[in-house]
């Protein structure tokens, strides 16, 4: 798939892996829907960035955790006109996510950001037969069993099933793949109100460097550019789809 002339929907893209994706497929001509939720003054100053290397881009605000707002944002895209790639990044990952404590906002709130968003706008920008790709960020992590992080690997996994099960229902119009992000920077986690609270400086950097160096087989962590380079490859591969691929340096071998 040719990048230039294309526009690309990309969610949660003001700041981390969601702006480095966001700034690649810039610097290949897309065009870029930047969307955010809370991050107004980093999506300002991503868009600004953006837009030296792809001058009509813009950006859309608005909460996926709430149905309405979904469907707002996708149809705020759809009216500057057609959408051609899709990248589902936006994501939340709770405080505290255990079997016995989780509440059910926070189930509501994780299952409307991580699936039914990606879902809802998958559907809206794809229907009747147009075509494009639509990357996924999902998690390396589902790849070993763990009683931890519950709803949010529960939304994971649907996310990941649902990535295979659109590669076959869009196709041949729609290639539809996933990336598994590993260790690639310390968790922004959700607090009890949904709003991300961003890892805390030098303390959350040691623990994330202390797990990097247990877990992680190449013994350093990924970066949101090398997340952003296997977007693009998985974009430009035309005979790619229902590919997960797994970006970890090794760390669920
Ligand atoms: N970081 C990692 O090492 C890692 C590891 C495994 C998987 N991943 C996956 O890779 C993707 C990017 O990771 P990340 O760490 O860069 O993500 P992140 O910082 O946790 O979240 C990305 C964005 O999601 C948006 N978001 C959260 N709740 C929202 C809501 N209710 N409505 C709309 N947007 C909302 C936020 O936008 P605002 O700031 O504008 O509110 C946030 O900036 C995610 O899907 C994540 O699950 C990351």
């Amino acid at each position: 798939m040719e990048l230039a002339g294309r526009t690309a929907l990309v969610t949660g893209a003001a700041t981390r892996i969601g702006r480095s994706i966001a700034l690649a497929l810039a610097g290949e001509g897309a065009i870029i829907a930047l969307h955010y939720r809370h991050s107004k003054q980093e999506a300002d100053e991503t868009l600004s960035e953006i837009r030296r290397l792809s001058p009509h881009s813009f950006s859309v605000q608005g909460d996926l955790s709430d149905r309405e707002q979904i469907e707002v944002v996708a149809a705020s895209v759809i009216e500057r006109g057609p959408v051609d790639i899709l990248i589902n990044n936006a994501s939340l990952f709770p405080v505290e996510d255990r079997f016995f404590t989780f509440n059910m906002e926070q189930w509501d709130r994780l299952w409307n950001v991580n699936v039914l968003a990606p879902m809802l706008i998958s559907r809206r920008l794809f229907v009747g037969n147009r075509s494009g790709a639509i990357v996924n960020l999902i998690d390396a992590g589902l790849n070993r069993i763990r009683c931890e992080n519950f709803v949010y690997r529960m939304t994971k996994a649907a996310l990941k099933e649902m990535t295979l099960m659109l590669a076959l229902e869009l196709a041949p119009h729609v290639r539809v793949n996933g990336i598994g992000p590993g260790a690639i920077l310390p968790p922004a986690k959700m607090g009890p109100d949904g709003s991300t609270i961003r890892p805390d400086g030098d303390r959350a950097a040691g623990l994330f460097d202390a797990y990097v160096q247990k877990h992680v087989p190449l013994q350093r962590p990924g970066s949101p550019e090398i997340i952003a380079s296997n977007v693009l490859h998985l974009l430009k591969q035309d005979f790619l789809t229902g590919v997960i691929l797994p970006v970890d340096g090794g760390e669920y071998v």
